[in-house]
């Protein structure tokens, strides 16, 4: 069971009891408003969610459980490769945790895969935390397009970030 040790932060594999946690994360509307989908309106919903995550196939997937003190504040890491996301509850964002994390990920992702030549984000332009996140750890902006989410009623448009192996 892989599991990384940071400063602060203890990153695991998912687990079905990580459920409450991830729900008072996903449904918080303010943490999911440049999310890819509208704030989770039930636990339901959270299980689906969490329940693919946990049923990834591992040679696509590199997501990990972010933990702060031995509570569950959100994810970071890769659903399917090379993709990377992330999202923390708000109480823990500001404190430079995210970062923490994101570079633990990434930097395990390359020591492990060497198939993987780079990792890549897909960001609402508007999301000025994840942007200033994604270049403090090295993400260039390498492309974008208009109109490639619809969430809810509302088109949402992608700038593209490229983080290449060091
Ligand atoms: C994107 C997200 C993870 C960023 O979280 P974050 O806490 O802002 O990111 P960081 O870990 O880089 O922290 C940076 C902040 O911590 C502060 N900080 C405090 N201590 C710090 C430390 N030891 N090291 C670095 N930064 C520190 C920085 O000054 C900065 O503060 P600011 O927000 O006032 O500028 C978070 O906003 C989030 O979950 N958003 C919702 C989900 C989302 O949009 N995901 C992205 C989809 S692509």
């Amino acid at each position: 069971m892989t599991e990384l040790r940071t400063a602060r932060l203890l990153l695991r594999r998912a687990r079905p009891d990580d459920l409450d946690a991830f729900h008072a994360v996903l449904s918080d509307p303010e943490a999911t408003r440049y999310w890819s989908t509208l704030p989770h309106p039930d636990l339901e919903t959270t299980r689906v969610w969490l329940d693919a995550m946990i049923a990834s196939p591992p040679a696509l997937r590199e997501d990990f459980v972010v933990e702060w003190d031995g509570r569950v504040i959100g994810k970071t890491g890769c659903y399917r490769l090379p993709e990377i996301g992330f999202i923390l509850h708000r109480d823990a964002w500001g404190r430079g945790l995210a970062r923490e994390a994101l570079e633990a990920v990434s930097g395990y992702i390359f020591a492990t895969r060497p198939e993987i030549d780079a990792l890549m984000a897909d960001v609402d332009p508007q999301n000025q935390r994840s942007l200033r996140l994604l270049k403090s750890v090295g993400f260039e902006v390498t492309g974008s397009a208009q109109r490639t989410w619809l969430v809810g009623n509302e088109w949402k448009d992608s700038l593209y970030l490229t983080l290449r192996r060091p």
